[in-house]
C-alpha cells in the first residue's frame, strides 16, 4: 500500500461523498474507498452486515480521511434507507455509491440449495436493488451522481458451479442498463466494473479453492487462508490464462473506479467495464 503511486490528480474528486457496500472484508471495496479518501473525498461511508468489521475497516481507513461505518444488510430495505439518511445527516450528500456487497462459492447446480441459491440472489441483486433505490431516492433524483456496480464475467460464458452467481450477476448487469435509462436525465450515471481475477480479495480466495466446493466450512477456511494456499497452481495457472500474465491487483479495481466515479467519465453510462487483464480472450472452447 505504502509504494502505491496515484495516477490521477489528488483533487479528483473533491468534495464528493462516497457511500460503498460490501468492503468489510478488506480486498479491492477498501481499496477503492482508499483510492476516493486519497483524491480528494469528503467522506466515505462503508456498509456491511458485520458492524464489528465494518468499524475496523472504516476505522483504519480514517487515516486516509473521513471514513464512516453504517453497519446494515444489503438484504434489508430498511437497513439501507436508514444508513443512507444516516449518511446524509452526517455528510449532507450520496455522490457516489459503489455497489460491492455480494456472496459467492463454488457449488454444483445440482448439490446446491435452493437457500443458497437464494441467498446470493438476495445478496448480490436485491441488495443492489436496494441499495440503489435508497441512493437514488434519498439523494441523487435531486443532485444526479454515479452509481458503480462490481459485476463479473461468469455470465457471459457457462461457468461451472456457479449457477447462483452468474445469474446474480447477469440481473445486475441488466440492472446497470435500466437503471442508466430511467435515471439519466437525473444525470445520474450507472456503470459497472467487471474484474477478472484479482488477488487478495475474497472472491479470488473462495474460487480458486477447488476443495472447497459444496462445503461451507472450506469454503470459509479458503478465504481465511487468503490465496496462500493455492498460490502455486493460480501462478501458473494464470500465466496460461491472461493475456498480460498476471492476476490483477486491488489497485487496477480502485483506479478504475476512480475513473469511472470522475467527470472524466462523464459521458460513461450504462456500461461496463472489464478489467481482466485480457483473461476473456483466452477462456478455453471445450
Ligand atoms: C454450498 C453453501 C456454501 C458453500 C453457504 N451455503 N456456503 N452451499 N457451498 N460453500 C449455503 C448454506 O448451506 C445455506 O443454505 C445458504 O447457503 C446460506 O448460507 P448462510 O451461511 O446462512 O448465509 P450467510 O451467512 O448470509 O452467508 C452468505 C454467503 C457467504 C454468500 C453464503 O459465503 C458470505 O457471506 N459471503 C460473503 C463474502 C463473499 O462471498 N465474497 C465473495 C464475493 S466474490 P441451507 O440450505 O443450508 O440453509 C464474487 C465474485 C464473483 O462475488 C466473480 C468471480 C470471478
Amino acid at each position: 500500500m505504502e509504494s502505491y503511486k496515484s495516477l490521477f490528480s489528488p483533487d479528483l474528486l473533491k468534495g464528493k461523498v462516497a457511500f460503498i457496500t460490501g468492503g468489510s472484508r478488506g480486498g479491492m471495496l477498501k481499496e477503492i474507498a482508499r483510492g476516493y479518501l486519497l483524491h480528494g473525498a469528503k467522506g466515505v461511508v462503508l456498509m456491511s452486515r458485520n458492524a464489528e468489521k465494518n468499524g475496523e475497516v472504516a476505522k483504519d481507513l480514517s487515516q486516509y480521511g473521513q471514513c464512516l461505518s453504517e453497519p446494515g444488510d444489503v438484504r434489508k430495505p430498511e437497513d439501507c434507507k436508514r444508513a443512507v439518511a444516516n449518511t446524509i445527516k452526517a455528510l449532507g450528500q450520496i455522490d457516489i455509491l459503489v455497489n460491492g456487497a455480494a456472496g459467492n462459492f463454488l457449488a454444483s447446480a445440482s448439490a446446491l440449495s435452493i437457500n443458497g441459491f437464494r441467498t446470493v440472489q438476495e445478496i448480490d441483486t436485491l441488495g443492489t436493488f436496494n441499495v440503489s433505490q435508497a441512493v437514488y431516492n434519498g439523494y441523487m433524483k435531486e443532485h444526479g451522481g454515479v452509481i458503480i456496480n462490481i459485476s463479473a464475467t461468469l455470465h457471459w460464458s457457462g461457468s461451472a458451479l456457479q449457477v447462483h452467481s452468474a445469474a446474480a450477476k447477469a440481473a445486475i448487469d441488466s440492472m446497470t442498463k435500466t437503471l442508466a435509462v430511467e435515471w439519466g436525465p437525473n444525470k445520474v450515471r450507472v456503470v459497472g466494473i467487471i474484474p477478472g481475477g484479482i488477488e487478495g480479495t475474497e472472491g479470488f480466495a473462495r474460487l480458486s479453492d477447488a476443495n472447497a466446493m459444496n462445503d461451507k466450512e472450506k469454503a470459509n477456511a479458503a478465504f481465511k487462508d487468503g490465496t496462500q494456499s493455492n498460490k502455486a497452481t493460480m501462478e501458473q495457472l494464470g500465466k496460461k490464462t491472461v493475456a498480460l500474465q498476471r492476476w490483477g491487483s486491488i489497485y487496477d479495481i480502485a483506479n478504475t473506479a476512480l475513473y469511472l466515479a470522475s467527470p472524466i467519465a462523464s459521458y460513461v453510462t450504462g456500461t461496463n467495464v472489464l478489467v481482466d487483464g485480457g483473461a476473456v480472450l483466452l477462456y478455453p472452447n471445450m
